[in-house]
């Protein structure tokens, strides 16, 4: 039997047949189906693109239902556990694991392009004192574009690979700047001898001492959770990123937008919408108050439910067992236990378990930070670092593959139809 949908038209009798193709009916082949020869062809109508594939990937897979979430192939809790960021983002980037040398060369060509111009540093200054340091993220990225007028050239691969080291390397930097700022303390420079997170954590805490000691448990949950964020297929950001990166803008101005995205309490901020949320129920005895409220309608349960999962995220699983080992090292942040009643409520509770909301990424990963001692703006900074790998990754792939265009949605149009112009002074 073809593979093929049969539709009919029941306006005209018609019968149509479509190809199905990896499980999808391009909305393309709907366009034959008119009443009249001049009609514009049946469209689909998506908000949101909750049922619309965007393109065809080949980067990360999730399986929503069953919690599964692999980069190339590899399980997120294999990578987590046996990797590290810099070899992970390598992974996403390429396809598949480097060498030996190939990891050699591609740490060495990331730590390479860690300094920022020092123009950058007024950019920064430039900020008021409390500027959110997302907001400073954004902008100054999108800044590095005035500095490297080679990312024009987005089609030639070999300049892609440099804005890519670029990238990689001076996200931590900026973000490390902008926190700097916020604390009215003097920039760190990079210390190329430091591992990729460890210099991440010196240019962040440094003070006098002649190199900074990160704290190895520490530096390693953050390099765990910068593999955990690395990417997520076509979510908010990734979408904004392959649509501002179809227009053909270099790939600073993109990452802006897509990070501009990422910024939103729906999307990246929720971590940061989390920790407010637990600090304002502020004991356990106050949960079951406030679920009540959620139940309601009156706001949500940041840090639960996810478009895709409809189970454990499988990020959230990693990300409580690691909480354990930051808090050896920190103390245990005293909002866990809020946090924990949260979730065993919401497990066992009709409201969520019809809807199917389970914990996503961001529901214990603030409460790391925090313990780690960043400050709450700092959370989608730190989402942000890691994600440029796959904003690079899913921009890369758009940009190569022969199916996409400048992405160009359609309207269902229903305004008024066309009215002569009222002067004013005739205006009721
Ligand atoms: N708390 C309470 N109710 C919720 C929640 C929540 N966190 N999330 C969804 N619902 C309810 C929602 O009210 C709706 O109920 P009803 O059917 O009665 O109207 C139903 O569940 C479906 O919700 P939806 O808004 O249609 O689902 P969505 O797929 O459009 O939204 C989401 C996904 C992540 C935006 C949403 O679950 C949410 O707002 N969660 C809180 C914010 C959050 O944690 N975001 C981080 C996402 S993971 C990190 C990332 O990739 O960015």
């Amino acid at each position: 039997m073809a593979d093929t949908l049969t539709i009919i038209d029941n306006r005209t009798g018609k019968k149509y047949e479509v190809p199905i193709a990896d499980e999808t009916i391009k909305a393309l082949d709907l366009r034959q189906i008119k009443v009249k020869e001049d009609d514009f062809g049946l469209m689909t109508y998506d908000p949101a693109f909750m049922n619309t594939a965007s393109c065809k990937s080949k980067i990360t897979y999730i399986d929503g239902d069953k919690g599964i979430l692999r980069y190339r192939g590899y399980p997120i809790e294999q990578l987590a556990e046996k990797s590290n960021f810099l070899e992970t983002a390598y992974l996403i980037l390429s396809g598949e694991l480097p060498t030996k040398s190939q990891y050699e060369e591609w740490v060495k060509n990331i730590t390479f392009h860690t300094l920022i111009h020092e123009n950058i540093k007024k950019v920064m200054d430039g900020f008021h004192y409390d500027a959110h340091p997302m907001g400073m993220l954004i902008s100054t990225v999108a800044a590095l574009s005035t500095f490297y007028t080679d990312a024009k050239d987005i089609h030639d691969a070999a300049l892609r690979r440099k804005q890519t080291y670029r990238l990689i390397a001076k996200m931590p930097t900026l973000a490390a700047f902008a926190y700097r700022h916020s604390v009215g303390r003097p920039y760190v420079y990079p210390d190329n001898d430091l591992s990729y997170t460890a210099n991440f954590m010196s240019m962040l805490w440094k003070m006098t001492e002649l190199q900074y000691q990160a704290n190895p448990v520490l530096a390693k949950a953050l390099d765990v959770l910068f593999i955990l964020h690395a990417d997520h297929e076509q979510n908010c950001s990734a979408s904004a990123m392959r649509g501002i990166g179809s227009s053909y803008v270099d790939p600073y101005s993109a990452i802006a937008g897509a990070a501009a995205a990422l910024y939103g309490p729906l999307h990246g901020g929720a971590n940061e919408e989390v920790l407010h949320m637990l600090e304002a129920i502020g004991s356990t005895d106050n949960v079951p108050a406030f679920m009540a409220d959620v139940k309601a309608g009156k706001g949500r349960l940041m840090g639960f439910g996810h478009r895709v999962y409809k189970n454990y995220d499988p990020r959230a699983k990693v990300i409580k067992r690691l909480a354990d080992e930051v808090f050896e090292v920190t103390g245990r942040n005293p909002k866990l236990d809020i946090a924990l009643e949260l979730e065993r409520i919401a497990l066992d509770d009709e409201y969520f378990v019809k809807r199917k909301l389970y914990p996503n990424v961001d529901f214990y990963s603030g409460l790391i930070y925090q313990a780690m001692g960043f400050p709450v703006e700092m959370f989608p900074v730190l989402f942000s670092i890691p994600r440029t790998v796959g904003w690079i990754a899913q921009w890369e792939e758009m940009l190569t593959d022969p199916d996409q265009k400048i992405a160009r949605p359609r309207q269902i149009f229903l305004g008024s139809g066309e009215r002569d112009y009222v002067v004013m002074s005739k205006r009721v």
